[in-house]
């Protein structure tokens, strides 16, 4: 959800033109555009509040050398002496069938024995995997429903799933000289270190619908730690952890949390990407910019997105303009 990915190409293609050499990604997602960075050779930091999106940057960015060997994938698909049984037990008839959740326990089980990097690449696959077996790619609803079609993601185990997935982040290691790094850690948090240009790319508080990543995406947070430390909420059917606050998913909060962050940030080149449908407007954030730089540009682009993931399932399409706001 709101990730860049499609609009990496005209993202390089604006910020090319632009001299920088470090890099912050201060709310980075699926990391693609923090990946982006690294392969235009700069010193990347990238940042999400989300347990799991920090882990693809840990496996992308972050990580320069090390990969999973199939004796990882063997060692981490091997049945455990005492499995964990967490997975097993909490999400039985809701989520992924029992073979599915066994193998989610038993790769838990293993994971500590890894090094730090393995465990984000792990993790990662791991959740591309379950995202892939997910009707829909969300954990709103439970069991496949009416998007059972038969497809082969659905059709696929969890392992087999897995297995493809290892071998996509795998290729994705490299190195480009530079320390990168991944944190996972609130916005308003993050030290002022002095980064040449900040890349924000935020929620937005969209005018239709909700933009909550935990309704969402709350399986793949609660995986990230085992459900360690994270409270289930007491009533969801669906198993669901409480969500995160921020700021930006409230309309009556978004004005004064812009200000606020320009503010933290205005020692370094800013770029905000923001589309069309969200609040507040761009005009209102050209002004809010324009308190503490000298110098905007507004480069836009028109984007088509497409809702559901099956050509069988009739897709919703809703062009917007997405922009880029650079405040040097
Ligand atoms: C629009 S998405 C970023 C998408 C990313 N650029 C990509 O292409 O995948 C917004 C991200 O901001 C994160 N987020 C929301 N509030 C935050 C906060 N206060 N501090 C840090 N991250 C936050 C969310 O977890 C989410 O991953």
């Amino acid at each position: 959800m709101g990730s860049k990915h499609r609009l990496l190409p005209w993202i390089e293609s604006v910020l090319q033109e632009y001299s920088f050499t470090s890099v912050l990604d201060a709310f980075s997602g699926s990391g693609c555009v923090a990946y982006l960075f690294k392969t235009m050779g700069k010193r990347v930091h990238a940042n999400d509040f989300l347990r799991f999106a920090a882990d693809f940057s840990r496996a992308a960015v972050e990580n320069s050398s090390e990969r999973l060997t199939p004796q990882d994938v063997e060692f981490l698909t091997s049945l455990a002496p005492r499995p964990r049984r967490f997975v097993q037990e909490t999400f039985r008839g809701i989520f992924f069938d029992e073979t599915d959740r066994l193998f989610i326990d038993t790769l838990w089980s293993h994971l500590n024995r890894l090094s730090a990097p393995k465990q984000s690449l792990a993790l990662s696959a791991l959740y591309r995997a379950c995202l892939k077996k997910q009707p829909r790619g969300v954990f709103t609803v439970s069991g496949p429903g009416r998007y059972d079609d038969g497809r082969r993601d659905l059709r696929l185990s969890l392992q087999d799933h897995y297995i493809e997935s290892v071998e996509v982040f795998n290729d994705l290691v490299f190195d480009n000289g530079e320390p990168n790094r991944a944190t996972c850690g609130d916005v308003f948090s993050l030290e002022p270190t002095p980064h040449d240009l900040v890349y924000l790319d935020p929620p937005y508080v969209p005018r239709a619908d909700d933009n909550c990543y935990i309704k969402r995406y709350h399986f793949l947070e609660g995986l990230s730690s085992y459900w360690q430390g994270v409270e289930l909420h007491p009533t969801s059917k669906v198993r669901k952890i409480r969500k995160r606050y921020t700021p930006f998913s409230y309309r009556r909060e978004a004005d004064t949390a812009f200000e606020r962050m320009f503010k933290q940030f205005q020692t370094s080149t800013i770029v905000l990407s923001y589309s069309s449908n969200g609040y507040p407007d761009i005009e209102r954030l050209v002004e809010l910019l324009s308190q503490f730089k000298m110098k905007i540009t507004v480069h836009s682009e028109e984007h088509r997105y497409h809702f559901g993931t099956h050509p069988a399932v009739s897709r919703a399409r809703t062009v917007v303009t997405e922009y880029l706001v650079v405040g040097e």
